[in-house]
């Protein structure tokens, strides 16, 4: 479990980057630009790297001594932001970030599809990282 929670808050950095990676990718596209494989390569391996987060975060979520439905649980702010807030914003972006792939992949000119993603990637990036238990919130984690 240790080394299941350490991979999941490692991979945290992967996620980030690559989501960063596939907006400034994006948003830096011209009107003539082509939506090329690199860049549906960069958008696809962002996604998995959340998807593999979600898979992490579901087996900690049924392991974890952060997340107890006890009496009160949501008046604990650590209980209830690990029961509760983590999970549902995670949730949240990674289904706005599938969402933003899908819709960009319905989409026919090339520089709206990669207008589509930066816009999506972008809402679950904010999201993602006002959902993440950085160490100054006290949530007991660490930065690896
Ligand atoms: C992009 C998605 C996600 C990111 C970036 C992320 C990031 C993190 C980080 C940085 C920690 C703190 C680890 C530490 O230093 O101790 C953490 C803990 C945790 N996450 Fe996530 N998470 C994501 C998605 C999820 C999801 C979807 C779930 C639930 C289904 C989840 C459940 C948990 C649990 C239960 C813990 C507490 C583990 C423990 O310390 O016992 N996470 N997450």
């Amino acid at each position: 479990m240790e080394i299941l929670k350490h991979a999941h808050s490692g991979l945290r950095w992967v996620a980030l980057i690559l989501l960063i990676v596939a907006i400034v990718n994006a948003f830096s596209k011209k009107g003539v630009s082509l939506y090329v494989k690199k860049d549906k390569m960069i958008n696809l391996f962002t996604m998995i790297s959340l998807h593999t987060q979600l898979l992490l975060g579901l087996i900690l979520y049924f392991t974890s001594d952060k997340v107890k439905f006890i009496e009160g649980w949501m008046k604990q702010p650590m209980l209830r932001f690990y029961g509760m807030e983590h999970f549902v914003m995670m949730l949240a972006a990674l289904v706005i970030v599938t969402i933003g792939r899908k819709k960009a992949e319905k989409v026919e000119a090339p520089y709206s599809k990669h207008q589509t993603i930066g816009k999506w990637y972008l809402i679950g990036l904010l999201i993602i990282l006002a959902a993440i238990p950085w160490p100054f919130r006290n949530l007991g984690a660490g930065w690896f």
